[in-house]
């Protein structure tokens, strides 16, 4: 098989963790006999082209980072200026034009599958997203495939290359089950998610953590990028 990949975060390629995880994906499809042609959001320049290739895919993956629980804008965009065809523009369902039957323009409604992946780690937090990509891909009539939902991604960037790898290996198992079904229905890509949800007492440390470590750390980052107030300002307050 040969699937259109997106990249549908709207960072760059060089700092996009989507971007690392994807590498894997493609890796793991070669291993299974597969490709994939890969794509940015990030870059419009692109755009106009993948809009020409979308409906020609018999399999398009679409992998994006969850943004204050949801879909980013800048995919969104995108997605709304597909040329989605008509029911009947697909094969197996001729137009029928004044009596006249027509070609179809598209041999077959794609496989839309998604790739949704976060920062934080619990499985709960992405299934509003997920929900809400199942009925988007017959909105932009497709077939749906399925997401493959995985958090705890927020460091992959930040790490060391080593680290890095480590991180992002799993998903080339992925990317192999993804070459060879074409879509994310198997039990061991629903299990790839991991914990729903943690233990009571894990969230109560990662509570703490939020509110000393990671608090030191947010605002050491804000002051590395020029941010002259407290994180806690509320300008729009008064
Ligand atoms: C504006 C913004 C909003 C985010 N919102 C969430 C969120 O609601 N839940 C979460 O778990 N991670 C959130 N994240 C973290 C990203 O999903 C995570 O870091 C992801 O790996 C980024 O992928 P990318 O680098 O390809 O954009 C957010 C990140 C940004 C920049």
């Amino acid at each position: 098989m040969h699937a259109l990949i997106i990249n549908g975060s709207p960072r760059v390629k060089k700092y996009s963790n989507t971007d690392k995880i994807l590498e894997k994906i493609i890796s793991g499809m070669k291993d299974s006999g597969s490709t994939g042609e890969l794509y940015e959001i990030s870059d419009r320049k692109q755009w106009e082209e993948i809009r020409e290739k979308f409906y020609h895919f018999d399999h398009i993956l679409i992998a994006l980072p969850l943004f204050v629980e949801c879909i980013p804008g800048l995919l969104l965009e995108f997605l709304e200026t597909l040329p989605v065809p008509a029911k009947d523009e697909f094969a197996g369902e001729r137009k029928v034009t004044e009596g006249s039957e027509t070609d179809s323009a598209f041999s077959k409604k794609p496989v839309l599958s998604f790739l949704l992946q976060s920062g934080f780690a619990e499985g709960c937090q992405l299934r509003c997203g997920e929900e809400y990509l199942s009925i988007l891909s017959g909105k932009l009539g497709c077939e749906y495939g399925g997401t493959l939902v995985k958090g705890n991604n927020f460091g992959i960037r930040l790490v060391e290359e080593k680290d890095r790898e480590k991180m992002v290996l799993p998903y080339q198992r992925m990317g192999q089950i993804y070459g060879e079904e074409g879509n994310f229905f198997s039990e061991e890509c629903k299990k790839f998610t991991g914990p729903e949800q943690f233990p009571g007492w894990v969230r109560v440390m990662v509570g703490l953590m939020f509110k000393t470590f990671a608090k030191k750390s947010f605002d050491k980052a804000a002051k590395e990028w020029g941010c002259t107030k407290s994180l806690k300002d509320r300008p729009y307050e008064t």
